[in-house]
């Protein structure tokens, strides 16, 4: 057959590919064309596994019955490698069930690839995601929780298909509430030297202000302002200074930064997410009034209103999408403006091909209009990709936005905290019922690992767009479509696994055999879907791809073990084969978390 390439790094077609090829090759030597022969899973998986409906659509343009072109290429294919079966039915379907030494071959094929058979781009492409994108100084909620997950797992996801990535925070860490925080601090500690403008010394290396004070001073100084035009206009005068470089503002606000990216760096760690820069909007700072300038001169921007703008509509909008704000009246810079000058920092920078951002929905129209004022103003090359996922919201069980029993906006920290708790009860709970002691310390462990995967799977199972309910219960559960039960069925392989490593077995040299029976070949296509469930996540930035597999994945599994006593299987060779099985299940299911951003413990 030829067509499985094996070896480190290889490239393995997807198998309806080669389904389809078999199949064609078989219309066209049955004289028919050959671009009929499309393969396709089946819809009666009662009858069988797949299927094509190309006699079907044949029909008219050699003006003879399905069947009779059905049953000419079923019998080309009675000597088949790729199917052990295919059977014309009225009124012209061909049914079809596929060899065990081919399932075999790709599996052994998958099994020799590090990426289990995953096609790996020609020309790969530089692509920078923008996600998490909290604010400095602020303490982290869960509208930034869904950025973070999401955003790491497309990261993650690009990476797999063999692109390079670079995440990028992109902190908020330059606006008016960086004014707000220092005009609080003012007057809170007058005496210190940053706010003294005769001060020409060094100033401290420790920070004056603590992440717990930080994050109280925020919403008190955003309180003040909305009810104090005096405050406001004081805060206003600090970010005017800060962006205009006075010294001392400049010195306080670097402590301020340092002491809140500590603090998000140790949130993020705990989240499994990780940046590879983090930058943020006031490094756009110092290129704005150039990138202003040159869209002046190149006739993009004009002044309306005062302010300065760039047309976006397009004659085919449906919808009214308004101009892009540059510079307001008061010649201030806006959100988009440090999005803009961000853009063109990093095509000069990194030249990426493509650049995906992850915010909430609710600035769909924003990055509309950013991006195409950035390739009208040709900021970016008319080929580099723009693209935002705008995300749902996270829901309570009532529907509406998820909020503390107490009532507010949960901290990331308590969210965590509380699936965690919940996630340990469940984990003694179980131990209890299986009748072995768990070690307090090590329990607590595993509960952080799998509360995790509980959140994650949690989100990303939904497609990003879509709002959903935060169901701790859910979530948390050993059972149904969630992160523990995926968990759990990986714990279990690696146990089997163990046992026969106890045994003297050697799980690495064990090869695969053909399949004996049929939970065991659903099992087997299920991992043979992996390099195009992959791909089809790749391309559509959607980690819910991946949760749908491996929930499927973890199924088949699950019924094949029920059905087979692996370890208690007299015949070597049989038992061999199962373990190798079982090492490649475990292989694709941890390579698909790892991907989601979690991990799997040993013991659950
Ligand atoms: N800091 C922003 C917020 O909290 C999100 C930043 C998203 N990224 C971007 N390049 N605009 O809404």
């Amino acid at each position: 057959m030829g067509v499985v390439r094996k070896g480190l790094g290889c490239n393995m077609k997807k198998i309806l590919d080669m389904l389809t090829e078999e199949m064609q090759q078989a219309f066209a030597a049955a004289g028919y064309e050959g671009t009929l022969g499309r393969v396709t899973i089946s819809n009666r998986p009662d009858l069988c596994e797949y299927q094509c409906n190309g006699a079907m659509a044949g029909a008219k343009q050699y003006k003879k019955a399905p069947i009779m072109i059905a049953n000419d290429v079923a019998e080309k294919l009675a000597d088949s490698k790729v199917f052990k079966e295919a059977v014309a039915v009225a009124p012209g379907f061909l049914n079809l069930k596929v060899s065990e030494e081919f399932l075999l071959e790709y599996t052994q094929g998958m099994r020799a690839d590090k990426k289990f058979g995953m096609d790996m781009p020609e020309n790969p492409k530089k692509i920078i995601v923008d996600y998490g994108g909290p604010n400095v100084a602020k303490a982290l909620h869960v509208g930034h929780l869904r950025s973070a997950i999401i955003g790491e797992s497309v990261k993650r996801i690009a990476r797999f298909a063999g692109h390079e990535v670079i995440g990028d925070i992109h902190l908020g860490d330059w606006g008016q509430p960086m004014g707000l925080i220092i005009h609080e601090l003012q007057l809170r500690y007058p005496d210190l030297p940053y706010f003294d403008e005769s001060f020409t010394g060094e100033y401290p290396e420790e920070a004056p202000v603590t992440i717990a004070e930080l994050e109280e001073i925020y919403p008190t100084a955003s309180g003040k302002s909305k009810e104090n035009p005096e405050y406001k206009e004081k805060a206003m005068e600090a970010t005017f200074k800060l962006q205009s470089g006075v010294r001392g503002h400049r010195a306080l606000w670097n402590h301020i930064i340092k002491v809140s990216v500590a603090d998000l760096k140790r949130n993020y760690d705990n989240l499994n997410v990780e940046f590879d820069l983090w930058k943020g909007e006031s490094d756009a700072h110092d290129v704005i009034p150039g990138m202003v300038k040159y869209m002046k001169d190149g006739g993009y921007a004009y002044i309306s209103d005062g302010a300065l703008v760039v047309d976006v509509k397009e004659e085919t909008d449906t919808k009214e999408i308004p101009p892009c704000m540059i510079l307001k009246s008061d010649g201030a810079a806006l959100y988009n403006t440090t999005d803009l000058a961000t853009i063109q920092m990093r095509m000069e920078e990194y030249q990426p091909d493509k650049m995906i951002y992850l915010t909430d929905k609710r600035q769909d129209l924003y990055f509309e209009q950013v991006f195409r004022c950035a390739k009208k103003t040709k900021l970016v090359k008319p080929e580099t990709e723009l693209f935002h996922i705008g995300f749902g919201t996270m829901n309570g069980k009532d529907g509406k936005p998820y909020k503390t029993r107490q009532g507010g906006v949960p901290r990331l920290e308590n969210l965590i905290a509380e699936i965690n708790e919940e996630m340990l009860r469940k984990i003694k709970e179980n131990s209890e019922t299986k009748g072995y002691a768990v070690d307090e310390e090590e329990a607590a462990k595993t509960a952080k690992i799998v509360g995790l995967a509980a959140i994650k799977y949690g989100d990303l199972s939904n497609q990003p767009a879509k709002d959903y309910v935060f169901d701790v219960d859910r979530f948390t559960s050993f059972e149904g479509d969630t992160g523990p039960y995926v968990l759990y069925t990986i714990v279990r392989i690696k146990s089997i696994l163990g046992k026969y490593a106890e045994q003297g077995g050697d799980v690495n040299a064990a090869s695969l055999q053909s399949v004996q029976n049929d939970s065991e070949k659903a099992l087997v296509m299920e991992l043979a879907k992996f390099n195009s469930i992959m791909e089809a996540a790749y391309e559509e930035c959607a980690p819910n791809k991946i949760c749908a597999y491996i929930y499927d994945l973890a199924n088949q599994f699950n019924r094949f073990y029920h059905e087979t006593p692996i370890l208690n299987e007299e015949d070597a060779v049989k038992k061999e084969g199962w373990i190798a099985l079982l090492a490649l299940t475990r292989d694709v299911l941890e390579t698909c978390i790892d991907i989601l951003g979690f991990d799997a413990p040993e013991r659950m």
